[in-house]
């Protein structure tokens, strides 16, 4: 899959952008603050329906004006879409597909995208919040069903918090709290279920990208661990059985009644899920080093463009926002040499000279600056 043509119309600092990129590496340079991340963001916007960096929508909208647009056309082997996103400061998004609305469901998927910003050098030793969401956008792009069951969880744990409150110091309404169970474990089994064949497939590609690039010197895994899973305990197989997990879900929401009274606050769920980085059988978050973990983070942002490739047939596009600075000469070789020409990929860097000449001839490169794109 591909972006044929991306067109922007008041998003961010755009107030029309009009851009062809090429269909294998694209290169976006410029200053800070011209753009770059800017353009990105669109892409991803409408791969997702969220942005990373915005905490309200209409942060989206360029400044002063009611309405943004972004759009791409999609180009599938023979066949081409056309993806647009409407933001209104006074209404929802409206999501089209060729001219007709579609909901977030059933348009997720139409473009895909893996990303790595300068955010996810923390991955490995940030909150688990990071790792949650690196699953999340995966799986949401992969699975309407799963982004439903997300959005159905919010909702539950929104009246549950709500109800918990409530009920706080009154021993006897536990009763009360039943329904609230029922929905939570209808929405946590299936989402864990899927995140935990998803990190098995995910750290499968991830161990062998990572032997590759350390020249098999270290071994990556990656292990899920759902909010009940403690740090033993056993092998990841049995959280892929909906009958166990929910099981164990519901032995869980008995052990820690109590408590989530006394405190008011949803103590089980998909929520407080983390996912564990291993190198050579050791956790990471406590002794890596700076250049394992980004070799650990690149290896997972690789094995994400296989594990989308797996799911829906197509290789997603690929947002790479200022990492290459970030990454020494033999990693950011390695990155791109195995994606120049197989992934469309996105690279935004404030200086191309270091970059080597090989590989800016095979690039389309543009120069970003102040809201506008040109061809080099
Ligand atoms: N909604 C908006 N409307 C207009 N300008 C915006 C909006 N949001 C951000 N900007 C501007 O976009 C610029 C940052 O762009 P960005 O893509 O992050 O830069 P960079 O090229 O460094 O990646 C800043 O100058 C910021 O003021
Ligand atoms: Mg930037």
């Amino acid at each position: 899959m591909n972006i044929r043509r991306l067109i922007l119309k008041d998003f961010r600092n755009y107030a029309h952008l009009d851009l062809e990129p090429a269909g294998g590496l694209n290169l976006l340079a410029g200053a800070n603050a011209q753009g770059k991340t800017n353009l990105l963001e669109s892409i991803l916007f409408l791969a997702v329906f969220r942005s990373p960096r915005a905490g309200r929508e209409a942060e989206l909208i360029r400044w002063g004006q009611e309405e943004a647009q972004a759009a791409a056309v999609i180009g599938r082997g023979e066949t081409t879409g056309r993806l647009e996103v409407r933001l209104r400061h006074d209404g929802p998004k409206a999501i089209l597909w060729n001219g007709s609305p579609q909901r977030p469901q059933e348009a997720l998927g139409l473009l895909t995208a893996v990303s790595f910003f300068p955010d996810d050098l923390d991955l490995v030793k940030g909150a688990p919040a990071g790792r949650r969401r690196l699953l999340d956008v995966l799986l949401c792009q992969a699975d309407g069903l799963y982004r439903r069951h997300l959005v159905r969880l919010q909702r539950v744990l929104k009246h549950r918090n709500v109800q918990l409150k409530g009920l706080q110091g009154m021993p006897r309404a536990a009763a009360l709290l039943e329904v609230w169970n029922e929905q939570l474990v209808a929405e946590a089994v299936p989402i864990t279920v899927r995140r935990a064949r998803a990190v098995r497939r995910l750290g499968e590609w991830a161990a062998a990208i990572h032997g590759r690039i350390t020249g098999g010197r270290e071994r990556l895994e990656l292990v899920y661990r759902p909010f009940f899973a403690g740090d033993s305990g056993p092998a990841q197989a049995e959280w892929e059985d909906p009958a166990a997990v929910r099981e164990r879900f519901q032995e869980e929401l008995r052990r820690r009644q109590g408590e989530e009274m006394a405190r008011g606050v949803s103590l089980v769920g998909p929520q407080r899920d983390d996912v564990r980085f291993l190198i050579d059988g050791a956790d990471a978050r406590s002794f890596a080093s700076q250049g394992q973990q980004r070799t650990a983070v690149l290896a997972v942002k690789l094995a994400e463009l296989e594990f989308l490739r797996e799911e829906t047939a197509e290789y997603p596009v690929l947002l790479l926002d200022d990492v290459l600075s970030e990454l020494d000469a033999s990693r950011r070789a390695y990155l791109l040499e195995v994606v120049a020409d197989t992934v469309q990929t996105f690279v935004t860097t404030a200086h191309l000279e270091p970059l080597p000449a090989s590989l800016r001839e095979r690039a389309r490169i543009f120069h970003v600056q102040a809201g506008t794109v040109r061809p080099a």
